[in-house]
């Protein structure tokens, strides 16, 4: 039976579909069979991070209307157990009906050791409706004062609608960072009111990766696919330090 777990942020570009993709490939790596969902409806790149833009991947909303079956769900041509269904281009997420997204989750929970939600950016319909199919939540942002704050309020919006364990992940953090504004992970926390997953650190090989159209882990054990390998074992129930940065 699948944990589901949606990956939210509020602001755009904090990294949700980075890590997603890092996370699943490490929980995938671990032994673990799992299904990553690109949520951003019309501006999809799930499949781009995980380095899966030459393959052929179904939309999750053709799988939702029984024209494909679940088990058609493109597999990752090099990283064992992990699969994606990837967002649709042309559809609206208004289009997207919350019952029959929540019979394919109800589906696939049952193939599944974990599914990975990666939300779109804001705190609209397919926030809601991830929020509504997850077991937790794992809010990324970034160490800036803005992505806290929105941050802070997709949290807010989350507990409004169930009560779920949710965690935060601060992306892109260095050292220089941490020391020029005195902040302290502690800081950080208290700033969102949520308790920590993981710190991952400024990797320019994030980028490069999804430029070369490769997943982080198989460029890197370092770095950030290191601190997503600590998120992937942490969010299995083991105990990690935190990575020193
Ligand atoms: N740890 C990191 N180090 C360096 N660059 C990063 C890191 N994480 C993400 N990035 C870069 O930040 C940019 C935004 O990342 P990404 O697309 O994963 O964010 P997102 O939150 O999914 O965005 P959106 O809200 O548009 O869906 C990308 O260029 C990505 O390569
Ligand atoms: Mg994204």
């Amino acid at each position: 039976m699948a944990q589901v777990l949606t990956v939210v942020s509020g602001k755009g570009g904090t990294g949700k579909t980075s890590v997603c993709a890092a996370v699943a490939s490490c929980l995938a790596m671990e032994g673990r069979r799992v299904l990553c969902i690109d949520l951003d409806v019309g501006l999809r790149n799930l499949d781009l991070a995980l380095g899966m833009q030459e393959q052929a991947v179904l939309p999750f909303t053709a799988v939702m209307r029984g024209e494909y079956a679940l088990e058609q769900a493109a597999a990752h041509p090099t990283i064992e157990r992990l699969f994606l269904l990837t967002a649709p281009v042309t559809e609206t997420p208004e289009s997207i009906g919350e019952a029959q997204f929540s019979a394919l989750l109800a589906q696939a929970r049952e193939a599944y050791d974990w599914i990975l939600l990666d939300a779109p950016a804001g705190v609209g319909r397919l926030f809601t409706l991830s929020v509504h199919a997850a077991d937790e939540a794992a809010v990324v942002a970034l160490a800036d004062a803005g992505s806290q704050r929105d941050a802070a309020r997709a949290a807010e919006l989350i507990f409004a609608e169930r009560e779920i364990p949710v965690r935060l992940i601060v992306n892109r953090v260095s050292p220089k960072l941490l020391a020029g504004t005195h902040l302290t992970v502690d800081d950080l926390m208290d700033r969102v009111g949520l308790p920590l997953l993981g710190l991952v650190p400024e990797d320019a090989e994030v980028t490069l990766a999804s430029c070369l159209g490769v997943p982080l882990v198989e460029r890197t054990y370092r770095g950030a696919a290191l601190a997503c390998l600590h998120i992937a074992r942490r969010l299995c129930g083991q105990r990690v330090p935190l990575m020193k940065l």
